[in-house]
């Protein structure tokens, strides 16, 4: 794998005062799609709320090409390289599309490759947001995400309340994304969409990672997610410490207490 564009190690998160996540190892590498799955509250969002700066890290490090910034304020990592799609982001309703990605833009940024990834948003330039379709204003949270030319993307719950037909065009764009080199950290409610299109997977389990692999091993696998995600006894099959010749393709999957 390429040197980690984002590299997390031994991350603990807290929610007002409450530990939610802990012990959170991972890398995302430039060009690709980290997947990370988990039920309603396994910790998904406090972890990308923690990696971004909105909550507060409590323990470990995280690295943005290689340089410490779990310390900085969140405009600070955001100028450093990471772009974050938060999970429900709405845009700015009464400002034009174009006012919209101007706002978020980078000295770096530039509005026509969001243009470019998303005719939609080129044909409304000057409509107010507010009157974008439900998939259009999620385009549109996601291109403001691009026009600070972003290093890293987390995006969480891109899909939320959106018909299936709009959430796989979605998916193609988040190919898209790790194509220019971008590392994608990508939440996902469809597992299975989200599993095409990643290369590897976390699956987060009451704030703690009890599944690192590739995706090819969980994708169709129900049966497996299903406990991965709520726990329950083992398969017959042999799911534990995959043997393998390179460290970035290494399976591991464990119990939290
Ligand atoms: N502001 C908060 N104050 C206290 N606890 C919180 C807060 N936000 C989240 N939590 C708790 O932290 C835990 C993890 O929540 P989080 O939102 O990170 O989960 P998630 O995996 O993103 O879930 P979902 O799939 O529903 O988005 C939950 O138990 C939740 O109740
Ligand atoms: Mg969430």
């Amino acid at each position: 794998m390429a040197a980690p564009a984002l590299s997390l190690e031994g991350v603990a998160v807290n929610r007002a005062e409450v530990p939610v996540v802990h012990d959170v190892t991972l890398d995302a590498a430039p060009g690709a799609v980290t997947v990370i799955l988990g039920a309603n509250g396994a910790g998904k969002t406090t972890l990308m709320d923690g990696i971004a700066g909105l909550a507060p890290v409590k323990a470990g490090s995280i690295r943005l090409d290689g340089t410490a910034i779990e310390k900085l304020a969140p405009y600070k990592r955001a100028r450093a390289g990471l772009g974050y799609v938060e999970q429900a982001r709405t845009t700015f309703r009464t400002l034009t599309v174009e006012q919209n990605l101007i706002v978020s833009q980078s000295r770096d940024g530039d509005l026509d490759t969001v243009y470019k990834l998303f005719p939609e948003l080129d044909k409304r330039r000057s409509l107010q947001a507010g009157y974008l379709s439900g998939g259009e204003q999620q385009m549109l949270v996601l291109g403001r995400a691009l026009v600070s030319a972003p290093k890293v993307v987390l995006i969480d719950e891109m899909s939320l309340g959106l018909a299936p037909l709009v959430v796989r065009r979605l998916m193609g764009t988040v190919t898209e994304l790790a194509g220019m080199g971008i590392a994608v950290v990508l939440i996902e409610q469809f597992a299975n969409l989200a599993l095409d299109v990643g290369t590897h997977v976390h699956v987060l389990r009451k704030g703690g990672v009890v599944f690192s692999g590739p995706c090819a091993e969980l994708r169709g696998d129900e049966q497996r997610l299903h406990r991965l995600y709520f726990g329950g006894p083992p398969l017959s099959a042999s799911t534990t410490d995959t043997a393998s010749d390179a460290a970035d393709t290494a399976t591991t999957e464990s119990e939290p207490e």
